[in-house]
């Protein structure tokens, strides 16, 4: 009765996991488990609002995502692999390639909804956009020291690649198409 979901036992689990040989998969596994019962995620964890970074050391970087409705954030890069798992709303990731020209083309979208796991290579670029009435919440897993790497933001209208950094990104911020 009253279960709870625990997040501080289960950002220790990740950090375990990231550790592992197999840590993208070992992650992706914990996520996908505790996805599988979004609604206790859901009722357990308080919305904070806005991102908060639950971990960081040269490992990993868990985080607590909040994309707002309406709203998409800039197409941008990671530099490392991610795991991201989503147990409130609903978001659509753009991804992107780079024409010869250098000018951003949209490639695939994937919509993800409470409950859903996407696991994000390296090298990938792509934008979300929360298209639920609701904030958009997910347990975002980076697989290194992501504030610690540079990485890059793209204007959206022209694929102009800027640094990632809280000026860029939140001046690139649009309205959902
Ligand atoms: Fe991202």
């Amino acid at each position: 009765m009253n279960e709870q979901f625990d997040l501080d036992a289960f950002v220790d689990d990740l950090r375990d996991a990231a550790k592992t040989p197999e840590r993208t998969k070992a992650v992706r596994r914990l996520i996908e488990v505790a996805m599988s019962d979004s609604d206790l995620l859901a009722a357990s964890i308080p919305d904070f609002g806005d991102d908060v970074v639950l971990f960081e050391d040269e490992t990993v970087s868990i985080w607590y995502c909040h994309f707002h409705p309406g709203m998409s954030v800039p197409p941008h890069d990671h530099q490392m692999s991610a795991v991201i798992g989503v147990f409130r709303g609903q978001e659509r990731n753009d991804f992107f390639e780079k024409d010869p020209g250098g000018t951003l083309r949209k490639s695939s979208e994937v919509v993800l909804g409470a409950g859903d796991v996407l696991s994000i290579g390296p090298s990938a670029v792509h934008s979300v956009s929360c298209i639920s009435a609701t904030p958009c919440n997910g347990i975002h897993v980076y697989l290194g020291e992501l504030t610690q790497v540079e990485r890059s933001l793209f204007d959206p209208e022209t694929g102009q690649r800027l640094p990632f950094d809280d000026d860029n990104y939140n001046a690139l911020m649009r309205p959902a198409p």
